[in-house]
């Protein structure tokens, strides 16, 4: 059975595609990987034929999809909940969640946390936040560190603010630039989800 990690949040633009995109390149140099897209009409899906290493699947059913022959499936999602959010929580291994670090991102991802609480109460779901488009040289807010604790869900790295990021859609991420640190967030954020399996 391929695992699931699902990307969410409802917020819109806090770097879900983004991060699943570069997670799945690098996923995809070890093991077999795709990525798919729960919203036909999300960017995610104008990959297909495109991205190198990876496949990508039209979102059918997360059961169905967990049978077919890869080690790690990523699940992109739109920036709303919907209402198959939570069955697709209760069959992920692991649900990310990005946000910026300001403080109405942060009370924003509430809704999400909760679903995610939900679905931890019946199941093995593993989750953890991740601080993206982190400004160089800002440091996050007590105000927001504290709104974080609240959420009781580990904080597993940063991501900052690259350009490399914002072109990850046309040039094929991180991986295939020269930003090494870049590269290094990805790998970080990579390694440090596997620690959970
Ligand atoms: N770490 C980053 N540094 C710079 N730009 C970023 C970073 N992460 C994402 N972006 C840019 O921010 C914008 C929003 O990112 P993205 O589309 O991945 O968000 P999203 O959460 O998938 O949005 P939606 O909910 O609308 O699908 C994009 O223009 C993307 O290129
Ligand atoms: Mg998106």
């Amino acid at each position: 059975m391929a695992k699931i990690i699902t990307i969410s949040h409802q917020k819109g633009g806090v770097g879900k595609s983004t991060l699943a995109l570069n997670l799945a390149y690098k996923f995809g140099q070890e093991v077999r990987t795709a990525l798919t897209d729960t919203d036909p009409q999300g960017s995610t899906m104008q990959l297909k034929n495109i991205a190198e290493g990876i496949d990508i699947l039209e979102f059918t059913n997360i059961s169905e999809l967990k049978k077919l022959p890869y080690d790690v499936i990523f699940v992109d999602t739109p920036p709303y909940l919907m209402a198959d959010i939570y069955p697709i929580f209760l069959e992920s291994d692991f649900v990310l969640v990005p946000t910026k670090a300001g403080v109405p991102d942060i009370i924003a991802i509430r809704a999400t946390i909760e679903l995610v609480k939900a679905a931890q109460s019946k199941s093995n779901l593993k989750s953890a936040i991740v601080l993206n488009m982190v400004k160089p040289r800002v440091s996050i807010t007590q105000q927001a560190i504290e709104q974080l604790g609240q959420y009781n869900i580990p904080i597993i790295g940063e991501i900052k603010d690259r350009t490399v990021y914002s072109n990850t859609f046309l040039t094929g991420g991180v991986f295939s630039s020269t930003d090494t640190l870049a590269k290094e967030e990805i790998d970080n954020l990579s390694t440090s989800i596997l620690n959970f399996f």
